[in-house]
């Protein structure tokens, strides 16, 4: 599209999101997807607070990111794998009368040397019943082969036995995004969920062309935020002249960016077409920027240090917990009872490991 005709769209879509306050909501024609950027603040929220590694305060929900939109969100599970380094939780929000699972992105010592390293990513598994879909063997295995999907998986049961039919919302950021892609699709494809609601922030692409049409039909609700120059949604590469061959991202693409108009510069939120590889969207800027990786709507999204994969615990907190013969730890409660939020701190007893 001409330079001239793509502002005045731009700046149209601003008028359309201010004229509504801070709600922008566009429905599609071709899926079921549709924007809802209140629910993004939330959920963006639920990504940031996988981050923090003391476990205490986590599954008491009240780290310093364990406010805000998410108050009063009642954990039923905290999974660290440990071998791996990841972790991710679930619980259920009242507010959204939903189930919210969130995985954390990676852990490693430097996110740069992450990014590299998805440069370099190979498709080099064939997704499972989906003739010609190609994955990234890590970010499937990271899902389907550790302590992380059990984990899920029972205590989506426990939370449906005693909350009753919830809906379902999947969130994480970044290497937690594809994690997440992983785990709606499982739920959707072998345990008959429906209702499977995904929103990712800054996530990679996982798949190729045929995965990703896959995945659109099979979890339509379904939206990957992109932040402006973030350099991730931008690996693994995507080779135009290689369609079969090459990554391909699935639908729904929203782009966040900043547009300028002199002196004026507007936040515009832009719901990209059902390609999931929208010329308009991310791919019409440079994925240059870490900085633009590490924060959506505002909110953090790391951890506070990038370190080691560590976690802290109070030792009050591990009666609640199993590990398992490997290390990997698991959290959880019967939704039946409260934890106790007095007087667990996380001063002794730290658990520290890495991987
Ligand atoms: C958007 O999400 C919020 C939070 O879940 C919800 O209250 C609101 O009704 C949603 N809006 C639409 C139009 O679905
Ligand atoms: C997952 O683990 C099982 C058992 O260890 C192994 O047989 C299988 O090949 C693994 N799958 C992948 C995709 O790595």
């Amino acid at each position: 599209m001409e330079q001239k005709s793509w502002l005045i769209l731009a700046i149209f879509t601003c008028l359309i999101a201010s004229s509504c306050g801070r709600e922008m909501h566009v429905k599609n024609k071709d899926n079921h997807a549709v924007y809802n950027h209140t629910l993004a603040t939330i959920l963006v929220e639920y990504a940031s607070a996988v981050y923090m590694s003391d476990l205490t305060e986590l599954f008491t929900w009240t780290c310093e990111r364990c406010n805000g939109l998410t108050e009063g969100f009642e954990v039923i599970e905290i999974i660290v794998d440990i071998q791996n380094c990841l972790q991710a939780f679930v619980g259920v929000a009242k507010n959204l009368n939903a189930i919210v699972i969130a995985f954390r992105g990676t852990q490693e010592h430097s996110i740069q040397n992450w990014v590299e390293d998805l440069f370099w990513k190979q498709l080099d598994l064939n997704y499972p019943g989906m003739p010609d879909a190609m994955v990234h063997h890590g970010f499937y295995t990271a899902y389907h082969n550790t302590t992380i999907r059990p984990g899920i998986l029972n205590s989506i049961k426990e939370a449906k036995e005693f909350y009753g039919d919830l809906d379902i919302m999947v969130t994480g950021h970044s290497m937690g995004g594809a994690m997440a892609s992983f785990c709606a699709l499982d739920l959707s494809v072998n345990h008959e969920a429906k209702n499977v609601q995904v929103i990712t922030f800054g996530q990679p692409r996982i798949g190729n062309a045929a995965f990703a049409s896959y995945y659109g039909k099979l979890v339509p609700n379904t939206i990957r935020v992109t932040n402006d120059h973030d350099i991730v949604p931008h690996l693994p590469p995507y080779y135009s002249y290689f369609p079969q061959k090459t990554y391909h991202h699935f639908p729904r693409e929203v782009w966040l960016y900043n547009l300028g108009v002199e002196s004026l510069v507007y936040r515009v939120e832009k719901v990209c077409d059902g390609s999931g590889e929208d010329p308009t969207c991310s791919r019409s800027v440079t994925g240059n920027s870490i900085a633009d990786h590490l924060n959506y709507y505002g909110v953090d999204l790391m951890c506070q240090q990038w370190r080691s994969c560590r976690i802290v615990m109070d030792p009050r907190v591990s009666e609640y917990g199993k590990t398992d013969h490997k290390g990997n730890f698991i959290l959880s409660r019967d939704p039946a009872t409260l934890v106790l939020k007095s007087n667990m701190r996380s001063t002794e007893g730290e658990v520290t490991s890495s991987a």
